[in-house]
């Protein structure tokens, strides 16, 4: 059990590498606070952990507003009274096409959702962690922050901007021994995959992004999950500001 006596927020948690992370850090025996928009998805989430001997709860919210981190706070801390993780992994894209065709409404709510979260998650979470042991936030970035495809310009950008602003976050929050790091996933086997790859996912498609990739396959929940657990247990206590590229070679 490597998160035993822990608890963890994981916000879009409904599905994807979120959904994984909390089955896998409820595994480990970690309490999770399942946080999404999807509120069918999020529930079915928490109830899948129960029903397996795990601890978690759903609380609905937007992760993009002071509003829904309030919730999220006050919610788990009546619940579980405490938490020492928090997962900034929701995320939205626009589909791959030209810069020039994305909307602006779009584009506000990519930076919303990827960038200003951030903002938001760190004033309503470090009055908690700075009096937890073991305090971490990770966030869910992207290799699209560092290696970029066209077609995905505006979401690129918001994942460079997550990636830098949360080592810069490392760096502020250490005094308070509160580690930061970030996870950044190849293309993966979620519902946001068709928007990355603006086009079907047919065999034929796929196999175009899969020879972009050195290992020769897309993220799984499970990849993410893994690179999750290692970041929020103790043995990456002394681990801070990194970025783990979970991305099968793609960045090399
Ligand atoms: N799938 C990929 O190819 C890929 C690759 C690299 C990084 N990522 C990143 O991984 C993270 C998880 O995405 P995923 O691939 O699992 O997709 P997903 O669509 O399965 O999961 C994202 C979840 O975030 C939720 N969400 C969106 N906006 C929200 C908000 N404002 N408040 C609360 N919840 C919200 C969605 O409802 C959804 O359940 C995202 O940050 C994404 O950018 C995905």
């Amino acid at each position: 059990m490597r998160l035993k006596n822990k608890i963890a927020i994981v916000t879009g948690g409904a599905s994807g590498f979120g959904e994984g992370i909390a089955i896998r850090f409820a595994k480990e025996g970690c309490k999770v606070v399942i946080n999404d928009i999807n509120k069918s998805g999020g529930e079915a989430v928490a109830k899948n952990v129960r029903s397996n001997g795990g601890e978690a709860i759903f609380v609905e919210g937007d992760i993009s507003t002071n509003d829904g981190w309030k919730v999220l706070v006050s919610r788990t801390l009546e619940e579980y009274q405490s938490f020492n993780i928090v997962v900034n992994n929701a995320g939205f894209t626009h589909k791959n096409q030209s810069m020039f065709t994305v909307p602006e409404e779009d584009f506000d709510r990519i930076y919303s959702v990827n960038v200003k979260s951030l903002y938001w998650s760190v004033k309503n979470v470090t009055p908690v962690l700075e009096n937890s042991d073991g305090a971490v936030m990770i966030t869910v970035a992207s290799v699209a922050g560092i290696r970029p495809r066209p077609g995905l310009t505006w979401y690129n950008g918001s994942k460079a901007a997550a990636i830098i602003t949360s080592r810069s976050m490392a760096v502020e929050l250490a005094p308070k021994k509160i580690r930061v790091n970030v996870i950044n996933p190849v293309m993966g086997e979620t519902a946001m995959l068709e928007d990355f790859m603006g086009m079907e996912d047919t065999p034929e498609n796929r196999e175009k992004f899969l020879s972009t990739i050195p290992l020769g396959r897309l993220a799984r929940a499970s990849d993410v999950a893994n690179a999750a657990l290692y970041l929020a247990s103790d043995e990456a206590e002394l681990i801070t500001g990194a970025c783990i590229e979970v991305d099968g070679g793609r960045t090399i």
